[in-house]
């Protein structure tokens, strides 16, 4: 008898578990891309920039910086072309983080153990992204 009490006990909350996970809210956005990127032949400072951006930013950012739906914005992006973000505010984006204000993703967090050169190189790369793409 108290081991098929047991056992109801288990299954009830088995089925609870089940329930919450099919009924949990999705977070708005499905990781889609957001940006269709053409991807040109990179030089070598952006090739080197593709791989530290690869395995830095593009958790968040997406392949080739397009983005991800109810996560981070794309790079390859009219309001990234360098007259509005310089050279300078992806450093700073990288060093201290960013809050939340072109989108409603929630705050990028800084981003440890990428250093200034490296932040040069992810920059040349995002650069040759968006200048193949109609974005000077
Ligand atoms: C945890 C997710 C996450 C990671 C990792 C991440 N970012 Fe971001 N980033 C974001 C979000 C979200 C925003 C948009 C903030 C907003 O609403 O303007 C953003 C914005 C930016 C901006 C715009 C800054 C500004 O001044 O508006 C730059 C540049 C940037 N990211 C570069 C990078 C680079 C380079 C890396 C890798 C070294 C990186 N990000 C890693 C989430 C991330």
């Amino acid at each position: 008898m108290m081991r098929l009490a047991g056992l109801a006990v288990l299954a009830a909350f088995v089925a609870a578990i089940v329930v919450w996970r099919l009924t949990r809210p999705t977070p708005e956005g499905d990781g889609t891309a957001m940006a269709d990127v053409v991807v040109p032949d990179l030089s070598a400072q952006a090739t080197l920039g593709k791989t530290l951006f690869d395995a830095s930013c593009a958790d968040c950012h997406g392949a080739n910086a397009a983005g991800q739906d109810g996560v981070a914005p794309p790079l390859v992006h009219i309001i990234y072309e360098p007259s509005h973000h310089s050279d300078a505010s992806f450093h700073l984006a990288v060093q201290n983080g960013v809050r939340a204000h072109h989108w409603s993703f929630g705050d990028m967090p800084p981003v440890e153990g990428v250093g200034e050169a490296d932040v040069t190189a992810i920059i040349a790369h995002i650069r040759e992204l968006q200048r193949a793409n109609g974005i000077k």
